[in-house]
């Protein structure tokens, strides 16, 4: 049995207790929040014993599941890590680079298996797609969400768009070249809405387009390519693929059009969504790395990598945030 506890059970803890109670070979030993209302309704609802300490709890585990606000990661990782135990850390990996550099030469230097949760590496809409010849030379991408006051102790770079930019990374083999961006603080004292440009040395383009104060949802990106087109709602968890001279097949609606360089055939398809709990299978995927010693697919060196693109954003934008 694998021991975890749990740290911050707010919003998305719940999804984590909910999900490592469905997980075989789990064992939810107990929780630690320091917010009495939070954790009243934990230990009525789940029947969890709470710990007043977030040592002894670490002591009781073999897995730290840390899901507390983003300012306290850092040191909840920390001690995690001093202590020999594995780290499930929800995305971003820490409030800076500093913390994020510190933390990934602790992990390194540590046996210890070490996840972040950058959940739309395992939204069904990007695992319909991930294993397809993807080279894009330009990325288009919305990601807009409704005012909440959760999340924003951080900038909507280090809240939202860090998920498009992990995945960016993840798609995009090469280095970043330049980063131009401006944003403007609308609802808080941080940016609210951004918009980024970040041009990759193979000549990649992405324009990334982030907000938490708009009426509408809607988290998509689409990825252009020599010959093909991608898109993939992260949201609706719909992917759709437009390729020219593609072979036909049953799940393929081709036809033909005249080009510069003569008849091509359109191929579109929209390839088959696995039936999959992000949350789930991210947690999943963390035990099973650990228990065959493999590499965890968000390993802290990919944390570190979003923040550094994160923090050169925030750089860019810099005196361009129109404070209230
Ligand atoms: N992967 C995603 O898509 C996604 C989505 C939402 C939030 N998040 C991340 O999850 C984290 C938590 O977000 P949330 O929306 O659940 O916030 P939340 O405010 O709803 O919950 C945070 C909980 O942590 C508790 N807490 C505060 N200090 C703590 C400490 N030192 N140790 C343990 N618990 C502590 C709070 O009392 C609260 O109950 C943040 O880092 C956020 O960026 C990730």
């Amino acid at each position: 049995m694998l021991k975890v506890g749990v740290f911050g059970v707010g919003h998305l803890g719940k999804f984590h207790l909910n999900n490592w109670k469905e997980i075989e070979g789990v064992e939810l030993v107990g929780f630690f929040d320091p917010n009495d209302d939070a954790a009243l309704a934990v230990t009525e609802k789940y029947q969890l014993p709470r710990f007043l300490d977030s040592g002894l709890l670490m002591d009781a585990c073999d897995l730290v599941d840390v899901v507390a606000p983003t300012n306290y990661h850092f040191e909840l990782c920390e001690k995690a890590i001093r202590k020999g135990k594995h780290v499930f850390v929800e995305k971003p990996l820490a409030n800076d680079m500093d913390e994020a550099r510190q933390l990934v030469k602790l992990a390194r230097e540590s046996d210890v298996k070490f996840q972040v949760g950058h959940v739309e590496r395992f939204n069904p809409a990007f695992l319909a797609v991930k294993d397809l010849d993807l080279n894009p030379l330009f990325i288009e991408v919305h990601r807009l969400a409704q005012f909440n006051p959760r999340g924003t102790e951080v900038s909507v770079i280090l809240d939202l768009m860090i998920h498009d930019i992990d995945i960016i990374l993840s798609i995009v083999k090469s280095d970043v070249k330049s980063i131009s961006a401006s944003g403007v603080a609308v609802m808080t004292d941080t940016p609210d809405i951004a918009n980024v440009r970040i041009e990759f040395h193979n000549g990649c383009v992405a324009n990334l387009t982030s907000s938490r104060i708009s009426m509408k949802k809607m988290r998509k990106m689409r990825l252009f390519q020599k010959d093909a087109y991608i898109g993939i709602d992260f949201l609706d968890k719909k992917a759709e693929v437009i390729k020219l001279k593609e072979p036909k097949d049953s799940n393929v609606f081709a036809f033909d059009i005249d080009t510069p360089s003569g008849k091509r055939t359109i191929a579109i398809a929209n390839p088959p969504v696995p039936e999959v709990n992000a949350i789930k299978q991210e947690l999943v995927e963390f035990k099973k790395a650990i228990e065959q010693n493999t590499k965890t697919i968000v390993s802290e060196i990919d944390g570190l990598m979003a923040m550094d693109v994160a923090h050169q954003i925030l750089q860019k934008i810099g005196n361009n945030v129109l404070a209230r």
